[in-house]
């Protein structure tokens, strides 16, 4: 029997290339040995964007255009959006039976998210019990392995030690998941921060060839090398990061080094092979996503057929777990 592994994204618009070199990279990967349940957690977006819904609906629809197009396959692994299975509902009322207020208040990234969207009110209810509805979605598929980056792994532990309370009061019902820490290559955004929607510095997975090559046009470089004629220093420059990620061509790479150490390679002819590059992995991504995006009919079979499956496991969890509580 396959090892299942859970994870999950919340669906807060569309993905770009560090979620692409990322997470999106690992889980294809997965795909292909492991029983793998992939979630659009649409609950938590709601738990920080509840005073505006108005994209979250349009919002899951792009993360899942993005997975299908970077290579999920709906054929080797259980894509689905969370609320459509309310078992994810269920077992986190359960498992906040349970769940100390002070684990909870002490979780790292709470105090963190509080502090720094400061523009979202999120003194919930909800909120504080984010953790909770992660660890139910992962304890529903009693999955082994859930792969996620190290901003997770405070919640990866907060799960642990729920498991290991539920089951001190009901029997060993559920299963304490392993956590597998991605490899997170460095993406650093147009501005030389790493990529994040928040701080408009993105390259999206989605965007058309010409933004891209406006986007890699205007990335920031190495800040010492102001003319053509200074040399400079790949390992200070933000351009030679993505150059890691997405050129395959080590005697190229070796070149740009040297090219630009010397001054022999100007930054615009740079960013030009880059954008070969990235054009060579992202041209056959953007077909599949407009062939994917003309069938919407498809892509709710998809939604469904994923929910139906996720949900023949998550009804025998949650019937375990409703024997145990009694
Ligand atoms: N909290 C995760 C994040 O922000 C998303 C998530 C929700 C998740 N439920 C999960 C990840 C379960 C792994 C497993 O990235």
């Amino acid at each position: 029997m396959q090892q299942r592994v859970f994870s999950g994204m919340r669906p807060t618009g569309r993905l770009h290339l560090g979620h692409l070199a990322g997470a999106l990279t690992n889980w294809i990967k997965l795909q292909n040995d492991y029983n793998c349940f992939y979630c659009i957690v649409d609950w938590h977006a709601l738990m920080s964007d509840y005073a505006d819904t108005s994209s979250l609906k349009s919002n899951c629809g792009e993360v899942l255009l993005d997975w299908l197009a970077s290579g999920l396959d709906p054929e080797k692994c259980t894509i689905f959006i969370q609320s459509h299975v309310p078992q994810h509902a269920e077992l986190h009322l359960a498992l906040s039976m349970v769940a100390p207020l002070g684990w909870l208040h002490r979780c790292p990234t709470y105090k963190e998210q509080i502090l720094n969207l400061q523009n979202k009110d999120l003194s919930t209810y909800a909120f504080l019990g984010y953790p909770v509805l992660m660890a139910a979605d992962i304890l529903l598929y009693k999955a082994e392995i859930v792969p996620v980056g190290d901003d997770q792994s405070a919640h990866l532990e907060l799960t642990r030690e729920l498991v290991r309370r539920f089951n001190s009061f009901y029997g060993s019902v559920l299963l304490e998941p392993q956590i597998m820490l991605t490899p997170t290559p460095k993406v650093p955004g147009t501005d030389g921060r790493k990529m994040s929607k928040s701080y408009g510095n993105s390259i999206y997975i989605a965007d058309e060839p010409a933004v891209m090559w406006e986007k890699i046009r205007t990335m920031v470089t190495d800040p010492a090398r102001e003319r053509r004629t200074d040399p400079g220093d790949p390992d200070k420059c933000p351009v030679w990061d993505l150059h890691k990620v997405f050129n395959n061509d080590e005697q190229e790479k070796a070149e740009i080094d040297r090219g630009c150490r010397t001054a022999g390679i100007g930054c615009v002819e740079c960013k030009k092979k880059l954008l070969v590059h990235v054009e060579r992995v992202m041209g056959p991504i953007r077909e599949k996503r407009s062939s994917y995006e003309k069938k919407p009919g498809l892509l709710m079979d998809i939604l469904r057929e994923g929910a139906a499956k996720a949900a023949d496991t998550a009804r025998r969890t949650m019937d375990e777990v409703m024997d145990a509580v009694g």
